[in-house]
Formats: structure tokens, sequence, C-alpha cells
């Protein structure tokens, strides 16, 4: 796969899991520490070689819009104040990125979410970052699939090994497995039972497409709440096509789901040489605290 550049951040999701707080804040734009969730996701984009960012919104979401936007009032505050090094760092990524926004006017799923930035992406191969699957990683995750995709001339999915008691929560790829950690898909299941999942391998929110995705995705006949689910869309390029999935290398946290969230913030926050050490002081505390009530 050549000339990939453009890279969808799907972003229009209602983010029930966290209301009340998404009721006015996007869930993208949540913190870990002091970086919002999709900052995370644009700086892997870039790390990858991703210069193009396409984003998905909806109703509600335009701090995301004013986030990678220069601010005017701010700056000049900040700049009198003489507040040099967090002036630098709010006008980087408005002056690394250049975002183009297309709105998915009702939350019809995620696969429809992909399907409006089509005019955009024309006939282009692409990756799709998922903003809330946040990935600490020596490689970029996107860079992994990326080197794949060029390899093999053809599109990749991110894939994470899950206990089986979650296979439940997650589209579960089968497949036959042809080098390390990479594995040919023949087919997908959204959501298995525990006796029906083929594997244990969950799809994950990086992917590398092709640019016949959308044919696909207007083929997918809507499911619950009418959404169209990218899963299914790719379960039918399977069936004529060659797709990959990549156990990639990294730690990822669900930043969607409110402990993976929490997780992510901890972790994040540790890996902080100004913060580590109170916040291990804290949840120490926090422990023992909790152990003496239990006692
Ligand atoms: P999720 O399944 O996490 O849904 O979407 P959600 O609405 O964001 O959150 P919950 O489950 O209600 O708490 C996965 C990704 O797809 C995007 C979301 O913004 C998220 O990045 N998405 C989902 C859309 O852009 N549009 C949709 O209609 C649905």
């Amino acid at each position: 796969m050549k000339n990939l550049r453009k890279v969808v951040f799907p972003a229009a999701g209602l983010g029930t899991r966290f209301l009340p707080v998404t009721k006015s804040t996007p869930k993208e734009m949540l913190p870990i520490v002091d970086k919002p969730l999709i900052q995370y996701g644009v700086e892997e984009a870039l790390k990858s070689g991703f210069k193009d960012i396409i984003i998905v919104t909806g109703r509600g979401k335009n701090a995301i819009e004013d986030y990678f936007d220069y601010s005017y009032e701010l700056e000049d505050i900040l700049s009198q104040r003489q507040d040099n090094g967090i002036l630098e760092e709010i006008r980087r990524m408005p002056k690394e990125v250049d975002v183009a926004y297309i709105r998915q006017k009702k939350p019809l799923g995620l696969g429809h979410a992909i399907m409006c930035a089509e005019n955009l992406i024309c006939d282009e191969p692409f990756g799709v970052i998922l903003a809330d699957d946040i990935i600490d990683s020596k490689v970029p995750v996107l860079k992994q699939l990326t080197n794949i995709a060029k390899r093999l001339d053809a599109p990749v999915i991110a894939l994470m090994e899950v206990p089986k008691e979650m296979v439940k929560k997650y589209g579960i790829v089968k497949g036959k497995k042809i080098e390390n950690r990479l594995w040919e898909i023949e087919d997908m299941v959204e959501k298995p039972d525990i006796d029906k999942a083929p594997s244990n391998l969950a799809i994950i929110g990086r992917y590398i497409l092709p640019s016949n995705i959308f044919y696909y995705l207007k083929k997918v006949k809507p499911g619950k709440n009418g959404e169209i689910q990218l899963t299914d869309a790719l379960k039918l390029y399977a069936k004529n096509n060659k797709i990959y999935g990549y156990v990639f290398e990294g730690t990822r946290y669900d930043a969607g789901d409110k402990l993976g969230y929490l997780e992510a913030n901890i972790r994040f926050a540790l890996k902080s040489k100004e913060l580590k050490q109170g916040l291990l002081n804290v949840l120490k505390k926090a422990i023992k605290d909790e152990c003496s009530q239990k006692g």
C-alpha cells in the first residue's frame, strides 16, 4: 500500500459511558494527565508519517476544533506574563497539524462515521485511529501497521489477545497465523459468547484500510439503532480480499471505559518525573486507608 498520508479520527460518538460529563464535553477532550485523549492519537499519527488529519465530529464537539486552532487571547496573556514554556506548548499542536473536519449528523455507528469521510479520502488507502484506545508503545502502533501494509500491500488491523471471559466485549477474528504476531484474517465476529468465539484475538482501534472499504460499508445492513458497524464491512471485505491482523507491541488502555480511563491516567502520570513520587505517596495512602477501614 502506497500513499499512506491520511488518517481518520471518528469522534462523533455520544460517549454514554461517561455521562454526565460528555453531555457538554466531548469524550475525546477528556484529559490523560494534562493532554486530551485525541492529542495522543494525533501525535501517534504524526510520528507514524501521516500528515493529513481528518476528524469526524458531531453535535457538541466544537471544543475539538478550538483545541487544534490558535487561541490568540490566551497566547497574548501568556506572552505578557512571559510564560514561554506553556505558550510554546499550546501553540505546538495548531502549528504542527492541519485538520479537516466533517460532521456526522447522527451517531449511526463507527462504520457510518468513517463513511462520512469518503469525499476527503478520495482514492487513497488511509489509517483510522479511535482516540479512546490509548496505546503506550516504543514504535507507534499506526507505524507498526503501516510497515506491514506496505510490505504485504494489503489492509491491516490491530489485534490484542484478551482473556477468554472478555471476548464478548470485542470484535474477535478467525484466521491463521502466518508469522510472529501476524494473522491472515478469514472472518470476524462482533461480541461473541465465550463458547462461540473463534479465538481470543480482539480488534483494537487502529486500522489501515483500503479506499474501496467504502464500497463494503455501503453494502452493510444497519443493525441495532440503525448503526453501521465497521466490523461488518471488514467481514464482507475479507470474503474476497486479503486482510491481515497484527498483534501490536505495546500496552493499550481502554480510555472509553471509566476504569480503563483511570488506569491510563495513573500509568501516564507515573511516567512523569514531576508527578511520579507524589502520586505513589497518594496511592499508597489511599490503599492503606482502604485496608484499615476494611480491617
Ligand atoms: P464507542 O463504541 O466507544 O461509542 O465508539 P461512543 O459513543 O464513543 O461511547 P459510548 O460507548 O456511548 O460510551 C468508538 C469510536 O467511534 C466513534 C466514537 O467517537 C469513538 O471514537 N463513533 C461511534 C462515531 O464517530 N460515531 C458513531 O456513531 C459512533
